[in-house]
C-alpha cells in the first residue's frame, strides 16, 4: 500500500501508527482506508440533509434569547456587529472543518483530526472536550427546552406540576404568591428520551424529523424578518455603539467585543455535521457543502434578527426572556408570539438531535480506537445506529438535565467549543505541512490566513469568556487526565499495537 508520500509501506501495524506513546498518530492513509470499508452505518444523508442538520444544530437559544440580553447589557444595537464577528470566527473555524470532514470522513470529527495530526493524546483531550459541546450542550438546550414548554403549555392552560418543571432544589412560584421546592425537571427528561429512541430507531427518521422541524423554525425566523422590518425606527440604532461605562463588558468596543463572545453559543452547531460523515452518501463533497452551507444560512438570518430587533425596540428594553417574541409584538405582530415561542420549542428540540447525535458518534469513534470501553460500540443490527452509546449518552445527559440548574454551563459549551476550533485550526496546517500532496476535495482557500485566523480569533472569544468558566475547564480536564491514564493510555487500540511491536 502506497503511504502518503508516494512510497510503498507493508500493510500492518506500523503503518497505523505513526510516532510514540502519547503521540502515536494514525496515518490519515489508514483512516481514508477505515472510512471507505467500514460500512456498519448506514450511509443515509445527501448535502441538503447535512445542511439541514447544521441548521438544525445552529439555531437555537443564542438566537431566542441571547440577542437580547447582549443588546441589553453589552452592546446595545452593536450586538449586530457582535454577530458579524462570531460569525467571521466560525466561518475561519468552518473552512478547516471542511477540509478535514471531507479529507477524513470519520464519524469522530475534531476528535479524528487529531487523532492523524497531533496524536493520541491531544485527540483524547479534543474527545473529552467535545462532550462539553455536545453533551453539556444538549443538558443546556433540554433545560431551555423546558423552560418554553412549560411556559406554553401554561399558555394553553395546561399545568405540569411544578415540582417536576425544574432542576432539584430550584424554588419554582406557585399562582398563589408561595412557592415550593422542585423534584426533578420532567420534560427535560421527556425530550432527551424521545429524541435518544428516534436516534436509535434510525438515522434516515432522524434526518427527516430534523428536516420538518428545519423548516418550520426557519420560517418563523423569515416571517419575522419579513413581518417587523416595517417597525423598525433609525432611531432606536443611535447611538450604535453605545459609550462604554467604564465595566469592561459595558458597551463601547469592549462590550461589542464580550457580545461576540456571548453570542458565538447561537453559532455553535455546524461542526456536529461533521460527525455525520460516516452516514453521508458523498461525503468528500457533502461534507463541505452542510457545513458551510448552513453556518452561511444562520449568518445572514442572525445578522438580520439582530438588526430588526434593536431597530424594533430600544435596546434597553430587549433584556427579557422572549427579546424576539417582544419585538414581534412591538411590531404589531402580538400573533406572532406563539408562533415564536412554537418556533423555539421546535428549534431547540433538533438542536438537542444534532448534539445527541454528535455525542454518540464521538463516543463511538473513541470505544472503536479503544480509549472508552468497547462495549459500547457496537451497531444495531436492524437500525444500523450505534444504539449502545446513543443510550447511554441520552441517560447521562437525561439525569443531567433532571438535576441540574446550568446557569453557567452556556459559557462552558462555548468554551469547549472555541477550543476544539482552535485545534482543528492549528491541525489543519500541520497537515498541509507534513502531508502537503494528499490529494484533498475540498481546500481551505488562502489557509495560510484563514487558519492562523480561525484559531487567534478562537482564542480571543476563549479569553473573553468570565474566569470562572477557565477554571471549570481546567477542572474538566484534570479529570479527563486521570480517566485516559487510567483507562484509555492503556486499552488504547494503537498503543497494544505498539506494544505488540
Ligand atoms: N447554537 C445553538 C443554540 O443557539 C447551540 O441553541
Amino acid at each position: 500500500m502506497a503511504s502518503p508520500s508516494g512510497a510503498r509501506m507493508d500493510p500492518p501495524k506500523t503503518e497505523v501508527a505513526v510516532s510514540r506513546g502519547l503521540f502515536r498518530r494514525k496515518s490519515v492513509t489508514e483512516l481514508q482506508r477505515e472510512a471507505e470499508t467500514d460500512t456498519s452505518l448506514k450511509r443515509a444523508l445527501g448535502a441538503m440533509n447535512l445542511t439541514m442538520l447544521g441548521i438544525g444544530a445552529i439555531i437555537g437559544t443564542g438566537i431566542f434569547v441571547l440577542t437580547g440580553t447582549v443588546a441589553a447589557r453589552n452592546a446595545g444595537p452593536a450586538v449586530v456587529l457582535s454577530f458579524v464577528l462570531a460569525g467571521v470566527a466560525s466561518i475561519f473555524a468552518a473552512l478547516c472543518y471542511a477540509e478535514f470532514a471531507s479529507l477524513v470522513p470519520m464519524a469522530g470529527s475534531a476528535y479524528t483530526y487529531g487523532y492523524a495530526t497531533l496524536g493520541e493524546f491531544i485527540a483524547w483531550i479534543i474527545g473529552w472536550d467535545l462532550i462539553l459541546e455536545y453533551a453539556l450542550g444538549s443538558v443546556t438546550v433540554a433545560i431551555g427546552w423546558s423552560g418554553y414548554v412549560v411556559s406554553f403549555l401554561r399558555d394553553v392552560g395546561i399545568h405540569i406540576p411544578p415540582a417536576l418543571s425544574a432542576a432539584r432544589g430550584t424554588l419554582v412560584p406557585l399562582p398563589d404568591g408561595t412557592t415550593i421546592t422542585a423534584i426533578f425537571n420532567l420534560p427535560a427528561v421527556v425530550i432527551i428520551a424521545v429524541v435518544t429512541a428516534l436516534l436509535v430507531v434510525g438515522i434516515k427518521e432522524s434526518a427527516t424529523v430534523n428536516d420538518v422541524i428545519v423548516m418550520i423554525k426557519v420560517a418563523v425566523v423569515l416571517l419575522f424578518i419579513a413581518g417587523a422590518a416595517h417597525a423598525i425606527n433609525p432611531a432606536n440604532w443611535h447611538p450604535f455603539m453605545p459609550a462604554n461605562t467604564g465595566v469592561r463588558e459595558e458597551f463601547g468596543w469592549s462590550g461589542m467585543m464580550t457580545g461576540a463572545g456571548i453570542v458565538f453559543f447561537a453559532y455553535i452547531g455546524f461542526d456536529a455535521v461533521s460527525t455525520a460523515a460516516q452516514e453521508a452518501k458523498n461525503p468528500q463533497k457533502d461534507m463541505p457543502i452542510g457545513i458551510i452551507g448552513s453556518l452561511l444560512i444562520c449568518t445572514v438570518l442572525y445578522i438580520a434578527v439582530s438588526a430588526i430587533a434593536t431597530g424594533v425596540v430600544p435596546y434597553r428594553d430587549l433584556d427579557v426572556p422572549d427579546p424576539i417574541a417582544l419585538a414581534a409584538d412591538v411590531a404589531g405582530l402580538g400573533w406572532m408570539s406563539s408562533l415564536i415561542k412554537l418556533g423555539a420549542i421546535g428549534g431547540l428540540s433538533s438542536v438537542i438531535l444534532v448534539m445527541l447525535l454528535g455525542q454518540s458518534r464521538v463516543f463511538w469513534t473513541m470505544s472503536k480506537d479503544g480509549l472508552l470501553p468497547e462495549f459500547v460500540n457496537k451497531i444495531h443490527p436492524k437500525f444500523r445506529t450505534p444504539w449502545i452509546t446513543s443510550i447511554v449518552t441520552g441517560i447521562g445527559v437525561a439525569i443531567f438535565s433532571a438535576f441540574l440548574t446550568v446557569r453557567e454551563a452556556g459559557s462552558l459549551v462555548s468554551i469547549g467549543t472555541l477550543l476544539a476550533f482552535v485545534i482543528v485550526s492549528v491541525g489543519i496546517l500541520v497537515l498541509r505541512i507534513r502531508e502537503p500532496n494528499l490529494p484533498r476535495v475540498f481546500k481551505t482557500p488562502i489557509v495560510w490566513f484563514v487558519a492562523p485566523a480561525g484559531a487567534i480569533s478562537a482564542v480571543y472569544l476563549m479569553v473573553s469568556l468570565p474566569w470562572v468558566t477557565w477554571e471549570r475547564l481546567l477542572i474538566w480536564f484534570v479529570l479527563g487526565l486521570v480517566v485516559y491514564f487510567l483507562y484509555g493510555y492503556r486499552h488504547s487500540k494503537l498503543g497494544k499495537q505498539e506494544r505488540a511491536a
